[in-house]
């Protein structure tokens, strides 16, 4: 097997100490806070309605947020309650979403992609995972014989017997299960205690029933974490041995997350710290045979991330990479986000107020985008960087018609900078991110995003 250059890595700390700045995550570009109150129901509609010409096959994305317990580290958007029935008109309102967008979707464009994210998805009990799953089939067409790319989020702690079987029979074929860290300290100082036993039940069981992708996501920078901590960790877990792994800095921003104030300044790691962690573990990660995709991923390098990443057709949207690329997104759930043609569609963020828009026969936009043709341009050039680590500057004069250097002249100053640091190369022809710039990749994209002037947004720090 031939490993591209692209997908090794060097740990330079300097470096990183010099570029760690907040930066975007670019799940999306434009970014969310640039999205505006003025798109509506009505644009979602119209994309929705010009979409179809296209045919381009779906991706549909299902935001089931609820949790029964809160972690404090967390900073997704989710609902904690013990009442598990809240989850039967949730999927009944779900439901009355699928149905006010089929109305302007074509029946026969297929799922090539499915994804329940969360909150936890497996807290809905099993009668509600049902209907919300014979709800999908009643409204899509999902691919036959294991042919498409659907998973889910699960958190082992909310796991009914029986449920994983469900998900399999349904078509699931992939499952990312959140640990964070397996040290019983940490676990208590984030109100979150899972044992190792667990989660290692709940693979063992997945792959069992023949799931072909298991992901683990983890957390650096916990309060009470230290380099040995952590260690012990990984260890742990790659004796699982996960296809991928996630290996995500803790970012903290208890102005934005409150139940974070309950993580006190003194237990989290220093900055050094978090950074020895980062180098040990991306040492350990490299020895036992996984390769860096990206934005803190890591797969085995028979994982279709790996082989879509040498392929150049590795593709990324909100839920981190993926192999398939052209598709419209469609998203059903609070918060949820659409990207439908060239615009983004978020959903109304409050429970409530989603659930009695649907009642009332409404699609449950609150905001979104219509991209110009400027930010299509600099939405694909920051797509190609996060997945390839390159870009062909020829191929972008052709496909855009422009000229690179005219065009992206004002970038053009940040980037030889950066090329004198050594994050990149540029010549005439490519831009190419070095393995010591591929850690500081969201700075790199940062040089082509024509909004971080122009209005003040908090993010979380590169590394
Ligand atoms: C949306 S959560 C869903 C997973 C599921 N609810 C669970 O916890 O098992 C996805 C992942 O985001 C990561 N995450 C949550 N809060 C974070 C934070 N403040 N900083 C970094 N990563 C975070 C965690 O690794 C988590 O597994
Ligand atoms: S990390 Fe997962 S389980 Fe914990 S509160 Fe966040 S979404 Fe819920």
């Amino acid at each position: 097997m031939t490993i591209t250059p692209t997908q090794s890595l060097i740990f330079d700390p300097e470096l990183i100490r010099r570029y760690d700045q907040p930066g975007p995550r670019y799940t999306s570009y434009p970014t969310a806070p640039h999205f505006r109150e003025d798109f509506d129901e009505r644009s979602l509609q119209g994309a929705l309605d010009r979409s179809n010409t296209s045919g381009r096959p779906l991706s549909l994305y299902f935001h089931i947020p609820f949790c029964e317990h809160l972690c404090f580290y967390c900073a997704c958007t989710k609902v904690v309650t013990r009442h598990h029935e809240w989850g039967t008109p949730y999927v009944a309102h779900l439901d009355r979403e699928m149905a006010l967008t089929r109305a302007h979707i074509d029946g026969n464009r297929p799922v090539d992609q499915l994804h329940f994210g969360g909150g936890t998805p497996t807290f809905l009990r099993r009668h509600d995972m049902t209907a919300l799953l014979d709800s999908i089939r009643k409204h899509f067409l999902l691919l036959p014989d294991d042919r498409g790319e659907y998973g889910i989020e699960i958190d082992p702690r909310a796991l009914e017997p029986g449920t994983l079987r469900l998900l399999r029979d349904f078509g699931f074929n992939r499952i990312s299960i959140g640990v964070q860290d397996l040290d019983t300290a940490v676990q208590k100082a984030v109100h979150r205690e899972q044992s190792f036993a667990l989660t290692a039940g709940v693979i063992d069981e997945a792959r069992q029933l023949g799931f072909r992708s298991v992901s683990l996501d983890l957390i650096y920078g916990l309060p009470l974490q230290t380099p040995e901590s952590f260690a012990r960790t990984l260890e742990a877990v790659l004796a699982l041995r996960p296809d991928r792994l996630s290996v995500f800095n803790y970012a903290h921003l208890p102005e934005r997350f409150p139940p974070q104030k309950r993580i006190p300044d003194a237990d989290i790691p220093s900055p050094d710290t978090k950074l020895r962690i980062l180098a040990d573990s991306i040492a350990t990660l490299q020895q036992a045979g996984y390769l860096y995709i990206g934005m803190d991923h890591f797969a085995l390098p028979d994982d279709e991330l790996a082989i879509a990443q040498r392929e150049g057709s590795l593709y990324r949207n909100f839920q981190g990479y993926s192999t398939h690329a052209g598709t419209d997104l469609l998203a059903f759930g609070m918060s949820a986000i659409a990207m439908v043609g060239p615009t983004y569609s978020q959903n109304i963020k409050d429970l409530d107020t989603w659930g009695t828009t649907l009642e009332s026969g409404h699609l449950p936009v609150e905001r979104g985008l219509h991209l110009s043709d400027e930010d299509l341009l600099r939405r694909h050039i920051i797509t190609r960087l996060i997945c390839d680590f390159s870009l062909d500057f020829a191929a972008l004069n052709r496909q855009f018609a422009l000229d690179f250097r005219q065009h992206f002249a004002a970038s053009l100053p940040a980037l030889e900078a950066m090329a004198s640091d050594g994050l990149l190369h540029m010549d005439d022809h490519t831009l190419t991110v070095t393995p010591q710039g591929r850690l500081l990749i969201r700075h790199i994209c940062m040089a082509f995003d024509a909004y971080l002037a122009q209005k003040p947004v908090r993010y979380s720090r590169v590394i």
